[in-house]
């Protein structure tokens, strides 16, 4: 709900559980008011009158006055500070006293209120536009205050999106050039948000290539830290959300946590910039490092979102709510399939870059027949593509591994009932190909310049237009040519040597290329899906997710690894959206030599998949495997849309025990895997949550085969009586069931 008081000129914002207030003040200012939990009992019309009289940013005590909290923070109002705009002007529209000179280009940006309104119907910039229903469509209510500078000719509307009940507001700037020349935006964050003092505990993740979504929480001191990509996708080595609280304040289920994401792909910064005062302050948008935003005449530019939050029962109240707004409101949900995502089989680790039709066509069969449902071949199917040398670019099929063509494989996994799936990487060229043979323009670069090849390859240069028509009817025509229900869309290297027939602009250029690549290609093949993927875990993010079904986290599937990704990965994603592959024995990535039960415990936490060479595997293993997969196929609809609790964390005793429970409490799964052996320490009971006290559950394992039964009050008062003390690689996967 949405209220201003006309009296006072303050804005309130309630959702569930929280709050979010800003005022106008007399020289019509946008000032921050305040942002947190409503009190339990508080009535609807219960809401903050505007600024306490002690403002905290004009203190006697100090002829500073820039700590003001404005809503939005200007360059040229407040300099000494981080701004979440940063405008050059060419000129200055009013006449120079005598004796002064113009002093441009004018870095000076004040916005003074002129009108607000309450619509249903906003959406913030690279908003999805494949026209696929997410989940939940009912409308929520956007605030939309336009802004002006006094005197130059741009306008500024601050939008905020309310989804109630995940006490989630999604902010964005609309930005509209009115005047007669071009201004430049030097600074974009899409919004600043101010948090109450001491707020400085950060939860956030870093990684690199396998080793991607690892946790850490730190302190931070005063000065900024900054969380960033600085190029073409999300990136490997943190990843844009985060949350906070002020330390000792918070745990995993208890506590006043803030939480915020970008969704956006591209090169995007996050700024946590505490003030000498203590004040709280977090940027978010995009990075400024090579960016610069121009607006023609007559421009406008929307932002993408930067989705914020606030609630009172901890991190994992954060990650539940972000989950729950990614699948209810940003996930593409084509009502045509089944509601869950399917087991796939990927035969990358099996075969690399050898394939060839009785490979494939027997791998496809093994699959099949232990209950796999989407056949995906990976890399080496198109071009010269013998090695990661040659071939990208050229999506056409590679005839002496199928010399007779696709089809012959197509039909095949579709007479074994599986859908079909291809992996591509759209957005490169090795140079080594036809295409760059033929279009050595189409690559970022600078010319007469060195263009540096990662993984023997090139970046297409997006802000051509012909190059994404060009890549738009090959994807096309494969979708329609080879029946394909699923791509993995692959983007293997950072970027570098931006030169663009866009300018600075490519950085955005490129993002929206691929969303409008994907987002066409789902409006004209409802059927298809997409994985998200960037070497592994590099391009995950709220605004990739309006347009993919699920993403590759990791190329690491190692489980003993994975299990810290996975625990990374669920602080802001939910496991609906998680691909987690059971691989060889012998794990491809790290050496270790691992239990196939292990494998498939951490790889059932997420949609499961499996990559194993099947064509190796003795009849008994194969049909141990079938035996996971059917039980994975029991507890999926649990997994993949229950509400997820962290019991323990694996920083706590070296152990990660996850829950998922229907919201019903009709059904939970309940998932023990020990990381670290702590000789002599007995972990404590975990205790469940989200079951009914007074129901009895019978405790399933693997085989249905009924090992215990306990009511919910016993469950969620004495946990499980399952061993705390196992050794390294213990594991266990159990089905909850209300009888
Ligand atoms: C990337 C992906 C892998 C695989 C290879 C193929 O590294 O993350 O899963 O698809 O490319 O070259």
């Amino acid at each position: 709900m949405i209220s201003f008081n006309p009296t006072t000129r303050t804005f309130n914002l309630h959702l569930q559980n929280s709050y979010y207030a800003f005022q106008i003040d007399e020289q019509d200012r946008l000032l921050h008011t305040g942002w947190g939990i409503r009190p339990r009992d508080a009535a609807s019309d219960d809401v903050v009158s505007g600024l306490s009289p002690h403002l905290p940013f004009d203190p006697p005590w100090s002829f500073i006055t820039q700590y003001r909290p404005d809503e939005i923070l200007t360059f040229g109002d407040v300099t000494a500070f981080q701004a979440t705009l940063k405008a050059s002007f060419p000129t200055l529209p009013q006449p120079l006293a005598a004796g002064e000179s113009a002093h441009l280009p004018v870095r000076d940006l004040r916005l003074r209120y002129l009108s607000h309104v309450i619509v249903t119907d906003a959406q913030p910039g690279l908003a999805p536009t494949h026209g696929i229903p997410v989940e939940n469509t009912t409308p929520r209510e956007t605030l939309r205050v336009r802004l002006k500078d006094p005197v130059q000719a741009i306008f500024v509307t601050l939008c905020y999106r309310l989804t109630p009940e995940h006490d989630i507001i999604e902010r964005w700037l609309e930005l509209e050039n009115a005047g007669a020349e071009t201004v430049t935006l030097d600074v974009c964050y899409f919004s600043s948000l101010h948090l109450p003092n001491g707020t400085t505990e950060l939860t956030h993740v870093t990684g690199t290539w396998a080793r991607e979504f690892t946790p850490h929480r730190e302190r931070l001191g005063i000065g900024t830290r900054v969380l960033e990509s600085r190029s073409l996708q999300t990136s490997h080595n943190t990843n844009p959300f985060f949350m906070l609280n002020r330390p000792g304040h918070a745990w995993e289920e208890t506590g006043t946590v803030y939480f915020g994401a970008l969704a956006y792909s591209g090169s995007w910064q996050m700024a946590f910039e505490q003030l000498p005062t203590l004040h709280m302050r977090v940027h978010a948008g995009y990075n400024p490092s090579d960016d610069q935003l121009a607006l023609a005449p007559g421009e406008r530019h929307t932002t993408p979102a930067f989705v914020t939050g606030v609630c009172p029962d901890g991190w994992g109240g954060a990650s539940r709510r972000f989950h729950a707004f990614t699948r209810e409101r940003v996930l593409p949900r084509p009502v045509r399939d089944s509601r869950f995502r399917p087991v796939l089989y990927n035969g990358w680790e099996a075969s690399y870059f050898d394939l060839s039709y009785a490979g494939q066509a027997e791998l496809s069969r093994k699959a099949a027949a232990m209950g796999v449902e989407l056949f995906c071949v990976d890399d080496g199917w198109f071009g010269a593509r013998r090695s990661d040398h040659a071939g990208l670019g050229d999506w056409f099929v590679r005839a002496d591994a199928f010399p007779e063509g696709l089809e012959a494989l197509v039909a095949e996994v579709h007479r074994l009932g599986m859908k079909f799936g291809l992996w591509v990487e759209p957005e490169m060229v090795n140079p080594d190909s036809d295409l760059y043979r033929a279009h050595p323009e189409w690559v970022l670069h600078f010319p007469g310049r060195p263009r540096t090849e990662s993984r023997n390859q090139l970046i297409l240069d997006f802000g051509r237009e012909e190059v994404v028509e060009y890549i738009f009817n090959l994807l096309d025509t494969l979708v329609g040519r080879y029946a394909i229900s699923f791509f993995k869309w692959d983007m293997n290297r950072l970027a570098t040597e931006p030169g663009s027939v866009a300018g600075q602009a490519i950085w955005r250029r490129h993002v929206a290329g691929v969303y409008s690549l994907m987002d066409r290609l789902r409006a004209k093949h409802p059927g298809l899906d997409i994985q998200s993927c960037s070497g592994g875990g590099g391009r995950v993010d709220v605004g990739i997710l309006g347009r993919t079904d699920q993403v590759w986290v990791s190329d690491n599937t190692d489980a003993l690894d994975r299990i810290r990704i996975q625990e990374g990965y669920s602080l802001a994603y939910p496991a609906r959206t998680m691909e987690a592959w059971v691989t060889h024995e012998h794990n491809h990535q790290t050496g270790r030599v691992l239990s196939l039960g292990l494998r498939f415990d951490v790889a059932m936490r997420g949609v499961l998949g499996i990559g194993s060479s099947l064509n190796q595997l003795s009849e008994a293993e194969l049909a141990e495997y079938a035996r996971y997969i059917a039980f994975y196929k029991r507890i999926r609809p649990v997994v993949q849309d229950g509400v997820q609790y962290r019991l323990e964390r694996l920083e706590e005793f070296g152990a990660s025990v996850v829950e998922y429970v229907l919201p019903d409490g009709s059904e939970a799964v309940f998932s023990v895997v020990v990381r670290e052996y702590l000789i002599g320490v007995a972990r404590p009971a975990a205790l469940l949550k989200g079951l009914r006290s007074a129901a009895t559950y019978a405790i399933l394992d693997r085989d249905e085969k009924e090992i215990y039964r306990a009511t919910g009050y016993e469950l969620m008062t004495l946990g499980l009586p399952l061993e705390t003390i196992g050794p390294v690689g213990y594991s266990r996967t159990l089905h909850l069931k209300r009888v």
